[in-house]
């Protein structure tokens, strides 16, 4: 049994995260972007390089720095880039946590010139973009996989079903409902559910205490 009050529980283990939004560009001055900080991915990056961990912290654009010089931060802009970037250093990775909020579709066409408006109405067409998390996921060896899941509705049957389809060890559900929880906030209400679908609501608590808790939660996993 390994001792989990010891002071650097994740020494020697390498963890990748995303975080942030992603920004889809229009034309070479318009992008489709989300109200994401990045704050609940840097302060799991934190708190893992806190513990011992190697960290990589694949993130979309912020204002945030990380706290540690040792976090080998990757910044990117678009999905596919957040993409590109997680691949590289998966297959390296003992864990890997998806903590960005990737745009779900991107513009088909990207314009070369700034778009000039002529008529009242304009359609971009979009198309899916890739989701990192599944994909990367679907082919992994030893790693432990952690996603988060944003629900507004039938969220523990919505999670469930993410953690089947991504392939996940757990899944962090962020209630939105919840005041004080979400974009932009200091604070986080999650939801645990693990693989064997467990569930374990948390109270409301800073980010920094939630990805601690995330953190205990990984800890654990690697020593049942
Ligand atoms: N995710 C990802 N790449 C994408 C979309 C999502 O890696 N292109 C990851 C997120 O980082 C998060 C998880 O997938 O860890 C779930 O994101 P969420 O938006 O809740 O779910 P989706 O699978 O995108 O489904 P939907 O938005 O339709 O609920
Ligand atoms: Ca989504």
């Amino acid at each position: 049994e390994k001792d989990l009050s010891e002071k650097l529980p994740l020494k020697g283990k390498k963890i990748l995260i995303t975080a942030g939004p992603t920004y889809e560009a229009i034309d070479p001055v318009r992008f489709i972007g989300n109200h994401a900080t990045g704050k609940m991915g840097f302060d799991i990056a934190n708190e893992a390089s806190k513990l011992g961990a190697e960290v990589v912290l694949v993130s979309g654009p912020t204002s945030l720095k990380p706290k540690y010089q040792n976090i080998n931060l990757i910044a990117v802009t678009s999905s596919s880039e957040m993409f590109e970037a997680s691949k590289k250093h998966f297959d390296n990775s003992d864990v890997f946590i998806a903590a960005a909020a990737v745009a779900d579709y991107k513009p088909k066409v990207v314009a070369n010139q700034k778009i000039k408006k002529s008529d009242v109405t304009f359609v971009i067409e979009l198309e899916k973009t890739t989701d990192i998390l599944a994909t990367l996921s679907l082919n992994k060896k030893k790693q432990l996989v952690i996603g988060f899941a944003l629900e507004t509705e039938n969220e523990i049957e919505n999670a469930k079903l993410k953690i089947q389809k991504k392939n996940l060890d757990l899944i962090v559900l962020n209630s939105l409902n919840d005041e004080g929880a979400g974009f932009g906030k200091p604070t986080n209400k999650v939801t645990f559910i693990d693989k064997n679908f467990t569930i374990e609501p948390m109270p409301l608590k800073s980010k920094e205490d939630v990805a601690k808790d995330i953190l205990n939660k990984i800890i654990q996993l690697f020593y049942v």
